[in-house]
């Protein structure tokens, strides 16, 4: 029997794009009760584009999860999901920086989650569906930050304040309690939350009709057509959970909750929102033979400069907002494509390879007056740092080479606090990783700056618990420039990034891998006076 190591790498040199993870063998045991995806014709539903959310009263929203059934995809019956407001995803909160907002974010589930929750996982005690919603990338207080454990249980709500303190950008909302978040936004609960400002009116973007968000999501469905969640079909006695496994992904790709749609669009400029909202799948997108991406935001805004590509690596949580010029390509049908290895960036996991089509088929309806900015507006600098934290990225496995569960600075999620930045001073973490894969690791409270990444000797690391670099630092890519909340660490690199933290309390950073936050990938921090 091979270890899931091994299988990996031996798939990832066959060149194999075929479902070999974890202790599964060719096919996953849980086959026989899911759909084949190719039973699913591609491209016959439009995309659907979430609307605005609406306010209740000026700057107030009430945001209600609640489980409703859903049309995915029209060859597939209604699907169970979950979502906030009755759609999944659910509709855009359009704020505007300097102008706070609040929402009032009810529990309207029922009792208890249908999907498998595996209570052996540190808080996650019950199949109680527990909830509480995140605004991820927020500059926001610890009380309002949607802390895992600030979950609470149907028929309660929690009203929280959103100051929008911060530049424009693409940020979203989705679930973050303790131990079943990523059953929660697998179920649906998901938004985008934009944020505009004066610099952003300026520059004469494609706006109205012709911007559009994206979030590309992977799914398994049974042969009823509900979401399917794998459980690892194992009932060994701790340390190894009987039912968590420590990736997901999906053989069926959505775009905005739409099985493979297609979208119909003009010969002019388009501003999309990317958003990977997958639980462990990276993107590399792609559009061959169509235009080039032309980024002009990531995380944390707009970039420093824009910057065209033909492909872009997304992880879980990274968007890209970027503008794509129809102009030259009317009459044609492009497709968006991913080849990004599941896992990243070993591989050896299945990779559908469509998301979506882009249309060229509508008539100009108008003359398309909007811009290419070729500059973008200045970032102001941050302070510098205090200090330098090293933070170790490790996993643990069984006598079976399978992972038991994942560690940020060798401590569980509930062990106390240790990293404690001061109010108003800059840190440099270095993200040691020590595993063999990539990890998202995304902080809450800051938009930090990438600063490089750098090879080193993990077991020279291992066995001495020092660091001997074995090349020379590597700058971040152009479209990691600017601010980020979100950034890839690589297997065998340090990655070094710079936040300012700047409200005091208790945050958390974690693996943004839903399955590896799940499973203890996740600190808390603590901003002191
Ligand atoms: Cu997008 Cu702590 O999460
Ligand atoms: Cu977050
Ligand atoms: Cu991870």
């Amino acid at each position: 029997m091979l270890t899931r190591r091994q299988f990996l790498k031996m798939s990832a040199l066959a060149g194999a794009s075929l479902y070999l993870p974890w202790r599964w063998s060719v096919p996953p045991p849980f086959a026989a009760d899911t759909l084949v995806p190719s039973t699913l014709t591609k491209f016959i539903d439009p995309l659907p584009i979430p609307g605005v959310m609406p306010q209740l009263t000026p700057n107030y929203y009430e945001l209600t999860m609640s489980e409703f059934k859903q049309q995915l995809h029209s060859q597939l019956p209604k699907t169970r999901v979950w979502g906030y407001n009755g759609t999944y995803p659910a509709r855009t909160i359009e704020a505007r920086a300097g102008v706070p907002i609040t929402v009032k974010w009810t529990n309207d589930l029922p009792a208890k989650h249908f999907l498998p929750v595996d209570t052996t996982l540190m808080g996650a005690t019950s199949n109680a569906s527990r909830a509480v919603a995140h605004l991820h990338g927020g500059h926001v207080l610890p009380e309002d930050d949607g802390n895992p454990n600030d979950w609470f249980l149907p028929g309660n709500f929690k009203v929280f304040h959103y100051p929008n303190s911060q530049r424009a950008t693409t940020l979203w909302y989705h679930d973050h309690a303790l131990g079943i978040t990523r059953l929660n936004v697998y179920a649906g609960l998901a938004g985008f939350y934009l944020i505009r400002d004066a610099q952003e009116d300026s520059l004469n973007l494609p706006r109205g009709a012709f911007e559009i968000p994206l979030v590309i999501q992977d799914r398994i469905f049974d042969k009823n057509g509900q979401l399917f969640y794998p459980d690892s079909g194992q009932s060994a006695p701790p340390p190894v959970p009987p039912i968590w496994v420590p990736e997901f992904f999906g053989d069926t790709m959505l775009v905005n909750g739409k099985v493979w749609p297609y979208l119909e669009v003009e010969p002019r400029k388009y501003r999309f929102r990317f958003l990977n909202g997958c639980n462990a799948r990276f993107l590399n997108l792609k559009l061959p033979s169509g235009p080039s991406f032309y980024l002009i935001g990531n995380d944390g805004g707009f970039l420093p400069t824009p910057v065209t590509l033909t492909e872009i690596l997304l992880a879980p949580a990274e968007r890209a907002d970027m503008i794509l010029d129809f102009s030259n390509y009317a009459g044609k049908v492009l497709v968006l494509g991913n080849d990004a290895p599941a896992p990243f960036p070993d591989g050896g996991d299945i990779v559908p390879y469509e998301i979506m089509q882009f249309r060229v088929t509508r008539p100009l309806s108008s003359e398309d007056t909007s811009a290419m900015p070729t500059k973008l507006p200045a970032i102001p600098d941050l302070p510098r740092e205090s200090m330098v934290r090293d933070m170790t990225l490790e996993e643990f496995t069984d006598a079976n080479d399978n992972p038991t569960v994942l560690l940020l600075e060798g401590k569980h999620f509930n062990d106390p606090v240790t990293t404690k930045p001061r109010l108003n001073t800059s840190e440099i973490w270095r993200l040691i990783n020590l595993t063999g894969d990539t990890h998202p690791i995304h902080l809450h409270l800051v938009q930090f700056q990438v600063l490089d990444r750098q090879p080193f000797d993990v077991n020279f690391y291992n066995a001495t618990k020092k660091i001997k670099f074995s090349g020379p630092p590597v700058r971040p890519a152009p479209n990691e420039l600017g601010r980020k909340d979100t950034v890839r660490a690589n297997p065998g690199e340090i990655t070094r990034i710079k936040s300012y933290f700047d409200i005091p309390g208790r945050y958390v950073w974690h693996c943004h891998i839903l399955e590896h936050e799940d499973n203890d990938m996740m600190r808390p921090y603590q901003v002191v006076t």
